[in-house]
């Protein structure tokens, strides 16, 4: 699913209000924030980064809550999700991304701390004029604060931006306050893992139950080192190649995430977790299973079995592995 037309004119809009020079700059000052290792500090801190982040990264986390969205529904058919709450909503990534799949939204809260980036997301919201409330909240979130219930609360890519020990007692917070689902996402580097690790555990131990992507509630088997990540394609519009300075027409996201739910799932028995290797006669599995890191080799005399499983892809979900 690529940005939805009228999302990706506004940005256009936003970007042709300032010279094309500006914005790659601006967009490499952004990239080489972002990869500071420490980034416990605003990122985004002009109106030329703003718009740099338009035009580079929204398609990317757009694309991102967009294949997390699919797994959260996946299992889940009688999932409703009539309210949205934002942490670190940014442009409202989330909100457009909600739009297209959650046809019932009756209201959004999205809180922010950059009164900036709230005018920007307003001005590109302002094209889609969504039928119901939208509140935008202009807050801190290193500071105590409480929400209102909503059925599905998310934090994507900005609980990296907090002390970890805050985002912890935040997203315990936001979990309480989601009455379906919470969904966190973040880079997919080992330090964005490592995080989202942590923030598992506690939340495991504060009777959340967990979607995806894992496929059992133990401790992480994989060893030190070793990071679960996903990918997702992102087309490029000409402006993002001519930004990027790229000849690509696309580009692949790397992030990992986590669903939390209030109710116990029928959890599948693995996941996927890089690209398959597709050889002539066989394919091969990295799989992630209650009882360990597994490699699973699918040949093609196994006849129904190789031709369901070739479908498959990196971060699908196996109900059963039949061996
Ligand atoms: C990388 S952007 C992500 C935006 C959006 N969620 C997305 O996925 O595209 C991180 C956002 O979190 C916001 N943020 C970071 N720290 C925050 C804080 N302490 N309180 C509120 N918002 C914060 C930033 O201002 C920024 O807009």
């Amino acid at each position: 699913m690529t940005l939805p037309l009228i999302l990706q004119q506004a940005i256009d809009e936003e970007a042709a209000l300032v010279k094309g020079k500006e914005i790659v700059k601006a967009r490499k000052e952004l990239t080489s924030s972002y990869r500071t290792e420490n980034i416990r500090k605003p990122c985004i801190h002009n109106s030329l980064q703003r718009t740099a982040y338009l035009v580079s990264r929204m398609p990317a986390t757009f694309a991102a809550i967009v294949f997390t969205f699919q797994k959260m529904i996946e299992r889940s058919e009688a999932l409703q999700i009539k309210s949205l709450l934002d942490l670190g909503a940014g442009p409202a990534t989330s909100l457009w991304v909600a739009l297209e799949f959650f046809l019932k939204l009756e209201r959004a809260t999205l809180i922010e701390r950059d009164s900036e980036m709230i005018a920007l997301g307003q001005r590109l919201l302002s094209k889609s004029s969504p039928s119901f409330p939208v509140t935008w909240r202009k807050a801190d979130l290193e500071k105590p604060i409480s929400f209102e219930p909503h059925d599905l609360v998310i934090a994507s890519y900005s609980m990296g931006e907090l002390d970890p020990k805050r985002a912890k007692e935040l997203l315990l917070l936001a979990f309480q306050a989601a009455n379906e689902r919470l969904v966190i996402i973040e880079p997919g580097t080992p330090k964005g893992f490592r995080a989202l690790l942590e923030i598992r555990s506690h939340l495991l131990e504060h009777k959340a139950f967990l979607q995806a992507p894992c496929p059992h509630l133990l401790t992480c088997p994989l060893k030190e080192g070793d990071w679960c990540h996903f990918s997702t394609r992102v087309s490029r519009s000409s402006l993002h190649r001519r930004m990027k300075e790229g000849s690509l027409g696309y580009e692949d996201e790397k992030f990992f995430y986590l669903i939390f739910s209030k109710k116990a799932h029928d959890l599948p028995e693995a996941r996927i977790l890089s690209p398959p290797l597709k050889r002539l006669k066989h394919l091969q599995f990295r799989l992630c299973t209650p009882t360990g890191i597994q490699e699973k080799i699918f040949s093609k005399k196994e006849g129904e079995i190789y031709k369901k499983m070739r479908h498959l892809r990196w971060g699908d979900s196996i109900e059963k592995i039949e061996i």
